[in-house]
């Protein structure tokens, strides 16, 4: 478990991500998960394979014997998008779509309810009321919010309300926002990073995964040369695993989604080595400023 600041509930440091695996396919990818030894499933209403998912916890916690004590399960709100032709999400309308995902996972209770990005500008407020609520009521034991930048922290301060436990952003050595991590530090927020894999050739090389990752960035992470694979030589783990180890010692939670089985097994498997301070520093000088896991040219407004 992560060390988190008082008051914040404990969570496992590697979790599996599931953006992109298809709900006939979830159930299958997260048994092996738990079977792997993962204890914290990421999954959200956005991603459409929240019914898979609890198929996937329900068998694998009767194969292994576990309570649902032993997990935790992250779930998010989609809050609705104007710029998407969405209705915003109400209170009300907050309340319900916790009860959905619940009713899909097959649960009583989600270990930590997330507003998936700040993008229901007119109803952000009355969202975050509507997840303390929600929390009050034990339909999830903590609550935050993703993607949100100081500023939205700020309006939920201002309003007097609860600040978030945790903000699930975009972090890896190419996109490492430090103002914001300092921030989140200073205000007892705890970090969940998402796509630590984003400098792999492999992240979401798949067509029509759309992100803003250039050809040239897929080009860096095929040469042979690349800073990742030299330090993947020199602990003897592969180019993943670096990334991976990277949050860890950052301390950060972390996510890592994969449809590979193998990948699976070696992307929770990083506590045999330790990145020397040298490498780390060297990853230090790395941030590119924004990240890429969503597209440029989205609409998605964050402001
Ligand atoms: N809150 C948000 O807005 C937000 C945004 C993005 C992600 N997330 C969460 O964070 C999780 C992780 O982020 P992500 O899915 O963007 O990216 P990620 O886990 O950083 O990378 C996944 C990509 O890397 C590939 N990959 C995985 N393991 C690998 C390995 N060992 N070697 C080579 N390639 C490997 C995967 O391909 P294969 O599947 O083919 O192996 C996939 O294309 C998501 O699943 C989701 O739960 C949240």
């Amino acid at each position: 478990m992560q060390n988190s600041p008082p008051g914040t509930i404990e969570i496992p440091q590697v979790g599996y991500g599931t953006y992109l695996v298809k709900d006939a396919e979830a159930a299958s990818l997260v048994q092996h998960a738990l079977r792997y030894g993962y204890r914290h499933i990421d999954t959200a209403e956005g991603y459409k394979n929240e019914r898979g998912v609890g198929l996937g916890i329900k068998a694998g916690m009767e194969e292994l014997g576990l309570s649902r004590g032993d997990l935790f399960v992250t779930t998010k709100l989609w809050p609705g998008n104007e710029a998407w032709k969405q209705t915003e999400k109400s209170y009300q309308s907050t309340i319900d779509a916790l009860n959905d995902s619940l009713g899909r996972l097959q649960l009583d209770y989600v270990d930590l309810y997330l507003i998936h990005a700040p993008v229901a500008r007119t109803r952000r407020l009355e969202q975050w009321k509507a997840l303390s609520e929600l929390r009050i009521q034990g339909k999830t034991r903590a609550i935050g919010v993703s993607n949100y930048s100081e500023k939205h922290i700020q309006e939920i301060a201002t309003a007097g309300l609860p600040v978030p436990e945790f903000n699930q952003i975009e972090l890896h050595p190419w996109s490492q926002k430090p103002a914001l991590v300092s921030y989140l530090a200073t205000a007892g927020i705890s970090i969940i990073a998402y796509s630590s894999l984003v400098p792999l050739s492999s992240w979401r090389a798949v067509d029509g995964q759309h992100s803003a990752k250039t050809d040239d960035m897929k080009a860096e992470g095929d040469a042979a040369d690349s800073p990742f694979k030299l330090m993947a030589g020199k602990y003897g783990v592969t180019e993943a695993q670096v990334l991976l180890r990277w949050g860890i010692q950052k301390g950060y939670a972390i996510l890592p989604k994969t449809t590979d089985l193998e990948r699976m097994r070696k992307n929770i498997d990083l506590f045999s080595f330790e990145i020397d301070d040298e490498d780390m520093t060297a990853m230090e000088a790395m941030d590119r400023g924004p990240g890429l896991a969503w597209g440029v040219g989205d609409p998605v407004q964050m402001d």
